[in-house]
């Protein structure tokens, strides 16, 4: 089963086993045993409240955490990775750059997952009354427990600063964990964060295109071709054998169902989005095997093979061989049956959970429903309400999700947020930068935008293989996390009198 929709947010890596996305991009080899250190990671669990805002409910859970300490000296800083909308995998906690800077400043590292991602379970099942507890909100909150927690469990000095780190939605997190909980959070590092909640990200396919066209513009010109190819055959009900086969589809289409053609042009197009928004990341370890975009630009390109629709169908051949498939799936009663699946089994729970978030707090859907859209014209923005209101009920309907996107962008400032000392970080190729902080607005905040770079690129371990211009970007976040870590601008107390009045 081949299923991405909402797939493409996370810094997905490593872990191939589990998850829609992994499925989807598990292209090639986990990084090296090199990259890693040796070190065994264990998990720990710290007791938390199940809803931080209600006194009277006593229900706690165990939330799951990894810490590591060889680079620790007495007095360092705290680093802090929060967990975003998948389980937490300890190959962050043992690597990526930021154990690089953690071995600069002698910090301590501790990774915390996300309640109702992975292997903490804050209830009983994921039914949708009980993810009314899964909120950005009540997850701030359990980071704020946490860390207040942790100060006391491994005695940390009060003194130490600690450093929130995060990417994608855990990036939004970071920023929003600075902002909400200054007095906790000293600094942090947010990468390819969207900031901004929309319904209709139509953005987002506007980057892939422009990172296609900045590669090959006859790559966007063929890609247009083949969707309208696509759409001539489904609208005439003619032919739809040829897509069948072309398209190596596990059941056969039927060319009159709104939804599983919707679905259908999502899946190919998102042929291209999960290779653009991931491009050339430090994933791999051995590229030899990777694709990237310019291998699919090259097959949309290749003249020796016929028309626009069959380099459409052979780079659909080419991702079907790389994540081992043998047919297209596109059912859209498939993927609802999925997303309705409660179990924490569910090897979609992630999906489940963070359609959910879409559905309540962000929307983030990507659209195509605009004029001479590359990729088709099947993704209106109500192909995704009405999905939520069929997974979660009714009451989930468009009205809900407006009033929730509303609340998260007046809740957290949107782009106009109000806080010092975060560095944002994003990669021109990455679409979410089209929803994130790219430009720097005050002298105690600032953007870095590297361009080239996809999605998270600055948080994965440094390569030999890295663009010049991301090897200066993470010395530029190294270089205010030393000004943050050294320079205190607040006032030294000691010599503050209070202005008194008797
Ligand atoms: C708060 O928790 C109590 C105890 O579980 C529950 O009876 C009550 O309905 C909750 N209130 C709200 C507003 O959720
Ligand atoms: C990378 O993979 C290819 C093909 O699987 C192999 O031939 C090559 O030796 C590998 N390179 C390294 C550096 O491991
Ligand atoms: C173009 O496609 C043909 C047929 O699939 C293949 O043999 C050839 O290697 C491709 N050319 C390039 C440049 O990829
Ligand atoms: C595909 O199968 C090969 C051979 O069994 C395996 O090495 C590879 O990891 C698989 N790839 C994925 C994405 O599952
Ligand atoms: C939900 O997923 C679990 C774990 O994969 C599976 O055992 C169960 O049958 C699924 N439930 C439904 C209703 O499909
Ligand atoms: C935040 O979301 C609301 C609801 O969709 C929207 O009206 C508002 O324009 C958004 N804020 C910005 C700055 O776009």
């Amino acid at each position: 089963m081949r299923f991405i929709i909402y797939a493409l947010l996370g810094c997905v890596w490593w872990d191939v086993t589990t998850g829609a996305r992994r499925i989807k991009l598990g292209l090639g080899e986990p990084n090296s045993p090199e990259t890693r250190n040796a070190q065994p990671v264990v998990d720990y669990w710290f007791q938390q409240k199940l809803d931080h805002f209600n006194a009277t409910d006593k229900r706690t859970w165990k939330q799951r955490y990894q810490i590591n300490e060889q680079f620790y000296k007495s007095g360092g800083p705290v680093f802090l990775m929060i967990g975003g909308e998948d389980k937490m995998s300890s190959k962050w906690t043992n690597s990526g750059a930021w154990i690089e800077y953690a071995g600069e400043f002698n910090a301590v590292c501790f990774q915390l997952e996300h309640r109702f991602y992975g292997d903490g379970h804050p209830t009983e099942d994921a039914s949708t009354a009980n993810l009314v507890y899964l909120s950005t909100e009540q997850a701030l909150a359990d980071l704020a427990e946490f860390m207040v927690g942790t100060k006391a469990t491994y005695n940390i000095s009060p003194e130490s600063k600690w450093i929130a780190f995060g990417g994608s939605y855990s990036g939004s997190l970071a920023a929003w964990l600075r902002m909400k909980y200054p007095h906790l959070v000293h600094a942090a590092v947010s990468s390819s964060a969207p900031l901004l909640a929309k319904i209709d990200f139509h953005e987002y396919y506007k980057v892939v295109e422009g990172a296609l066209s900045t590669y090959k513009p006859a790559c966007v010109t063929q890609i247009k071709l083949a969707n309208q190819m696509l759409n001539a055959i489904i609208e005439s009900d003619k032919e739809i054998k040829y897509i069948n086969k072309k398209f190596k589809l596990c059941d056969p289409l039927n060319a009159k169902n709104n939804k599983d053609v919707s679905i259908l042009f999502e899946t190919l197009a998102g042929n291209f989005a999960g290779i653009v928004q991931y491009n050339k990341d430090n994933r791999l370890s051995n590229r030899t095997n990777e694709i990237t975009l310019e291998t699919l630009c090259d097959i949309m390109t290749n003249e020796s093979i016929a028309s626009p629709l069959e380099k459409y169908a052979a780079v659909n051949d080419r991702m079907l061989s790389s994540n081992n498939l043998t047919c297209t799936d596109y059912v859209y009663e498939n993927t609802v049956n999925i997303l309705k699946n409660i179990s924490w089994e569910s090897p979609y729970a992630s999906s489940r959970q963070w359609t959910y978030q879409t559905c309540t707090e962000f929307g983030f859907y990507q659209t195509s429903n605009q004029d001479e859209h590359v990729f088709g014209s099947k993704l209106p923005v109500n192909f995704f309400t009405d999905m939520c209101a069929e997974v979660y009920g009714e009451k989930f309907d468009a009205d809900l999700l407006a009033k929730g996107v509303d609340r998260t962008n007046w809740t957290y400032g949107e782009l106009n947020i109000k806080e010092t000392r975060v560095v944002y970080v994003h990669g021109s190729v990455d679409p979410w930068h089209a929803l994130g902080m790219t430009r720097t607005k005050t002298v105690k905040t600032a953007a870095i935008f590297i361009v080239g770079t996809a999605h998270c690129a600055n948080m994965y371990p440094s390569a030999t293989t890295d663009l010049p211009q991301l090897t200066k970007a993470r010395a530029t976040i190294k270089a205010f996390l030393t000004d943050w870590l050294t320079i205190s601008d607040d006032l030294d107390s000691a010599n503050q009198e209070t202005v008194r009045f008797d």
